[in-house]
């Protein structure tokens, strides 16, 4: 706040206070003359008259000293325009103590979880019992509470892994992000290339489809594929190329979504924790992911290439 401003906020508190306690005490004697106080002049039902009694002492003095608590309050903490309150409190400077506390009484627990392997890690219940909070507040809205993915959010229980299921490359996933392209082939391939490609990968997964046009579809994808899916179309993890052979798709398998997929090409981003987590925590969450797979670190995650 400009110190103007801050000056202007401060007269316009301090005036209601004084203004609120003049009106209070200004009403708080009944009026001269009638013990009872006088009435305001109004009368219903033809007996019912309207006393204009001052407030009750202890209503009275509940006001005082409510506003006397309040001008205390005012003098310890911020409130007054940037006048920063004796105490100098501040939301920021609390937050970061607590942060630290908070971090101090983790350390010794963290110092033990740093030398155990993630494989170790995944089978130790108290950090995966607190793997499982940071999953469910922090991947879950992406990935579904039982990790099983939807539509473009990879299912981190099965047998496919974009990037690879090795502990430092799930540390690297969730730490620092990943940003899966995937190319559009229309404005070069036309809709029949599209269509032959479509039904080679069809063809890949044993479906019936007409041999001539799943040949065509292999030749051009021995020219545009290979590159970042793999010579076999079993992937490939360095680009983060889904393999496509097995059945599992991220996008969609039937041959609609296929031709979206091929022809508009697919653009997919998981954000970076590693800033929001801090190291500790993204190590937990890798070996809760590792742990998600039946065994860990089988190596299902091993590609042709
Ligand atoms: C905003 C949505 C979003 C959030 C939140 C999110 N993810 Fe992801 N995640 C994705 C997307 C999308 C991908 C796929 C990226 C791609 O296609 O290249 C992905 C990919 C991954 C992968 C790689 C999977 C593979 O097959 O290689 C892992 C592991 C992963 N996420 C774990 C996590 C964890 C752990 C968290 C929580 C800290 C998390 N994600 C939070 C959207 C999200
Ligand atoms: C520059 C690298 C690159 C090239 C070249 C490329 N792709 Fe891809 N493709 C990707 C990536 C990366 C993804 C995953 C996108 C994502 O993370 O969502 C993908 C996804 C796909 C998908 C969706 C897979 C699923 O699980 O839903 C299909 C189908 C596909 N590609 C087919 C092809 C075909 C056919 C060609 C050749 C015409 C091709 N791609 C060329 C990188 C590439």
């Amino acid at each position: 706040m400009t110190s103007g401003w801050g000056w202007f906020v401060v007269v316009l508190v301090l005036a209601n206070v004084a203004g609120a306690m003049w009106l209070l005490f200004a009403h708080s004697h009944a009026p001269a003359g009638e013990a009872g106080g006088e009435t305001t002049g109004h009368v219903w039902d033809g007996d019912l008259r309207d006393a204009n009694r001052p407030l009750p002492r202890w209503w009275f003095w509940l006001f005082v000293l409510s506003t006397a608590w309040g001008l205390f309050y005012l003098i310890l903490y911020p409130g007054l325009g940037g006048f920063p309150g004796v105490l100098r409190w501040s939301q920021e400077a609390q937050h970061a103590a607590e942060v630290r506390d908070a971090t101090e009484r983790q350390a010794p627990r963290y110092a033990r979880f740093a030398g155990m392997t993630l494989v170790d890690l995944s089978r130790e219940a108290d950090a995966m019992g607190e793997a499982r909070s940071l999953y469910a507040n922090n991947c879950a809205g992406c990935h579904g509470s039982d990790a099983r993915g939807a539509v473009g959010f990879p299912d981190l229980t099965d047998a496919e892994w974009l990037y690879g299921q090795e502990p430092d490359t799930l540390v690297a996933t969730i730490s620092e992000g990943r940003m899966g392209v995937m190319p559009g082939w229309e404005a070069a391939l036309g809709a029949d290339g599209v269509a032959q490609l479509v039904a080679f990968l069809q063809s890949l997964e044993g479906a019936d489809v007409d041999a001539a046009t799943a040949t065509a579809g292999r030749d051009h994808y021995a020219l545009f594929c290979v590159a970042c899916h793999g010579v076999d179309a079993r992937g490939n993890a360095a680009l983060g190329g889904p393999d496509l052979t097995n059945g599992i798709w991220l996008h969609g398998g039937d041959a609609a979504s296929l031709r979206v997929s091929i022809a508009a090409g697919r653009q997919n981003q998981m954000p970076p924790h590693g800033d929001l987590l801090g190291p500790d925590r993204v190590r937990l969450l890798a070996a809760y992911v590792l742990g998600l797979g039946a065994g860990a670190g089988d190596g299902r995650a091993a590609r042709g290439n």
